[in-house]
């Protein structure tokens, strides 16, 4: 468990203007809006513009969070983009975001990757790198451009993946019953193989070959992916209640990653807890991975859902399989 002493300062998010619906989808691949809607609940996505790259998005999610916590750029200085989809393999999107808001050189700036629960595992390591007292104000955020991994010809996934980005500052907290609370990470690493991108690592880098395969796009064996991806997130709320001794009906908000609106009523069922204390946006976004869970969030805060002494709880799952959980005292 994390020590109880760091809070999130602002929230920001931002989505490209160009929405992909589930008709527009149905022209180009094998699908319709009726299959798409009934199995993941998804009826529209958005898709970054051409030049429009993840640390663009990123950025913009972060001037918000910056806004609403009322700091600057020099005040942050660490900065941990979780995202599995970079500007570049390296150097980092953080180093990226850094130049183009102007953080100080003094920032420690990094990339996390734990795909679609990587918002949670990076709020988790900035959050501890605060307490530690060696930094003050973290940026953390999650953004991807989904639609440069995805094969538009496969139906199986490009139906499901959308771009966008979500961010929060983080700073100590005066306050220690409120923040974050506690956190509960793990790992299935004997799946590896149910989602992964094969092709372009140091594993298999690319050639020719390869890319004639399509061994750079995102490859997922959906119907193992769903079942794990219940039982991994329903043990994760469940131990962070335990570990709180919190029941689950004094979550006034669940924050859940937004990947299918099935898995989230599976939760759903099996905390029972009604749908209406669960924020779903799966609908107009799709899965944006590591930025659902930051975008959400914001979405829910300035929505209102989220008020002053609610208690909330962020959980997610992806590939890995990664997957955690977080309590948040606002
Ligand atoms: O953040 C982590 C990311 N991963 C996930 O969240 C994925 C979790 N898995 C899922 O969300 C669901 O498994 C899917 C939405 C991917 C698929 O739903 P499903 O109910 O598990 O369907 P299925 O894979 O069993 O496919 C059922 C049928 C198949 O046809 P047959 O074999 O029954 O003839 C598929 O070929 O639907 C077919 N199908 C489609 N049909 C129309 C698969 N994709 C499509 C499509 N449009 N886009």
């Amino acid at each position: 468990m994390s020590t109880p002493s760091t809070v999130i300062l602002g929230t920001g998010s931002y989505a490209p203007d160009r929405i992909l619906t589930n008709a527009e989808l149905s022209k180009t691949v094998d699908t319709s809006d009726e299959w798409i809607r009934t199995r993941s609940g998804i009826r529209e996505r958005r898709i970054a513009a051409a030049g429009e790259k993840t640390s663009d998005m990123g950025v913009q999610a972060a001037r918000r969070a910056l806004e609403d916590a009322r700091l600057t750029a020099a005040d942050i200085d660490l900065v941990i983009v979780a995202t599995f989809t970079p500007d570049l393999p390296m150097p980092s999107t953080a180093c990226i975001i850094q130049q183009k808001l102007g953080l100080p050189t003094t920032a420690a700036c990094f990339d996390l990757c734990a795909a679609c629960t990587g918002f949670v595992y990076a709020l988790d390591t900035a959050c501890a790198m605060i307490a530690s007292g060696r930094y003050r104000h973290a940026l953390v955020i999650g953004a991807e451009k989904l639609s440069s991994i995805v094969d538009w010809k496969d139906r199986t996934t490009c139906v499901l993946f959308g771009d966008g980005a979500g961010a929060v500052v983080i700073g100590p907290s005066p306050d220690a019953g409120r923040g974050l609370l506690g956190t509960r990470l793990g790992t299935l690493g004997d799946t590896v193989d149910l989602l992964c991108i094969p092709g372009g690592g140091s594993n298999a880098p690319a050639t020719p070959a390869s890319i004639a395969a399509g061994d750079h796009f995102l490859k997922m064996k959906g119907k193992e992916v769903f079942k794990l991806a219940v039982r991994a997130m329903d043990e994760a709320a469940r131990d962070i209640l335990e570990q709180h001794h919190l029941r689950a009906d004094q979550i006034s908000l669940v924050i859940p990653h937004q990947a299918n609106l099935r898995i989230i009523e599976a939760i759903s069922q099996y905390l029972e807890l009604p749908m209406d204390r669960f924020f779903v946006n799966v609908d107009r976004y799709g899965n944006t991975s590591a930025a659902s869970i930051p975008l959400a969030l914001d979405e829910a805060r300035r929505s209102g859902r989220i008020k002053a002494g609610d208690l909330n709880l962020l959980v997610a799952f992806g590939a890995g399989l990664t997957y955690g959980s977080a309590l948040i005292r606002w």
